[in-house]
């Protein structure tokens, strides 16, 4: 692998990032491909896919959250495709989001900064490193960065191939995103900006540019990349990348999340106490949260950390339906987002919004609303990983919640 990849004006030496050396959970498994260092380093010399004033303007609309004066809105589905890329699916996505963003607007009277799980959502953290797929065990599907959905051994390889495709599929669908913002830079409601969870530290590690005006390191995969709840071991290689990039960046806190930890956490990644740096993804399931997230709240602003605070009430309340297909029940959703805001309402702090898995079309994959009951559910359940709401669920949830 080449040392150092010129880079138009300067010089980026990957094999120095620190997290490199450090252990990393969840990583595909493709070191030995015969073609692994080319495509490593065709990567590295890759055009940035996001625009290092974009994300300034990403971080500057977090910042009004953090201070109670905006609320955020990411959603999109859990896993996307590469055949999604087009600009007519992706236009879909873009009008949803705003239109689900538009309602929580209404109901808060406040305005939203709204991102777009999407363009580049490519990577699945698993619990397991199989699964059975019709009665066959495979090697679990890990998101199309990394391997095929098909149900074939082969297709379960882990390929490093991908990463030039996400790339590749990333930037199609950025230039569609790009094609709907109206607003005015100025304005908060400019966006819908981009994030996904920056899962697979080869194909981000290679899209690190510095900015050459003020050395800033930024990922240029996306504007607002998140760690998920898997990868945040506070010595490993997830977080020390986080620590180093300028970006926005948002961490996952599941019920297993101590006071102690997030506040390290907080340390790590927000060290200079900006608003808008960090977002804490609270998604510690219907009954935990209770118990669990007063207390990190207290101990979060005692430390003086002005991060963001947004429910994902999604993944702490998956459950398996009696047909063997993941689900969620709109009513769990409802009932996690509303003690989190009730909760947050409770400490003083400001419950800025919502990080949700929605589907841009018709979908049955959640119960609730216009799925009345599990057996409809295979009606159209078509997501290659969670469950997600459809459009008129999602409304549902913001009307009930706020
Ligand atoms: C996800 O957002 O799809 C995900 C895997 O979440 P978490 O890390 O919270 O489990
Ligand atoms: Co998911």
């Amino acid at each position: 692998m080449p040392q150092t990849v010129k880079l138009n004006e300067f010089t980026f030496t990957r094999a120095s990032a620190p997290w490199t050396t450090l252990p990393a959970q969840q990583q595909p498994h493709w070191h030995d491909h015969p073609d692994y260092d080319l495509i490593e380093a065709e990567l590295s010399g890759a055009l940035p896919l996001v625009a290092h004033s974009e994300i300034r303007e990403a971080k500057r609309a977090l910042g009004l959250a953090a201070l109670g004066e905006a609320r955020v809105l990411q959603l999109g589905d859990c896993a996307e495709s590469f055949s999604d890329a087009d600009p007519l699916t992706t236009s879909r996505k873009v009008r949803n989001v705003a239109r689900i963003a538009s309602r929580l607007a209404d109901r808060t009277g406040q305005q939203v900064a709204r991102f777009g799980r999407m363009a580049g959502q490519y990577a699945k953290p698993r619990s397991s490193n199989f699964e059975t797929v019709g009665g066959i065990e495979l090697p679990s599907f890990r998101g199309e960065l990394v391997n095929s959905f098909e149900a074939e051994l082969s297709a379960r390889r882990h390929d490093p191939e991908r990463m030039l495709q996400a790339y590749d599929a990333s930037a199609a669908v950025i230039r569609e995103v790009r094609a709907h913002w109206t607003g005015s830079a100025e304005e908060l409601d400019g966006g819908p900006w981009v994030a996904h969870e920056a899962l697979v530290l080869d194909y981000e590690n290679a899209l690190i540019r510095t900015d050459d005006r003020t050395g800033e390191q930024f990922l240029t995969s996306t504007h607002f990349p998140w760690i998920g709840e898997r990868t945040r071991q506070l010595d490993h290689a997830h977080v020390s990348m986080f620590a180093a990039i300028a970006n926005p960046i948002g961490v996952k806190v599941g019920p297993t999340a101590d006071p102690e930890t997030v506040v390290r956490l907080c340390q790590l990644l927000d060290p200079h106490h900006t608003p808008g740096r960090l977002t804490l993804i609270v998604r510690m399931g219907r009954e935990d949260i209770h118990v669990a997230l007063a207390p990190i709240v207290r101990a979060v602003r005692r430390a003086g950390h002005p991060v963001v605070w947004i429910s994902d009430p999604m993944h702490g309340n998956t459950v398996k339906a009696e047909c063997g297909q993941k689900t969620r029940f709109v009513t769990h959703i409802i009932e996690e987002a509303t003690a989190f805001r009730h909760i947050l309402e409770t400490e003083g702090a400001h419950p800025a919004g919502l990080h949700l898995e929605v589907a841009a079309s018709d979908v049955t994959e959640c119960v609730g609303g216009t799925v009345p009951d599990e057996s409809a559910l295979s009606e159209r359940y078509e997501t290659l990983c969670d469950p997600r709401l459809n459009p008129d669920q999602a409304l549902g949830v913001i009307d009930s919640v706020f």
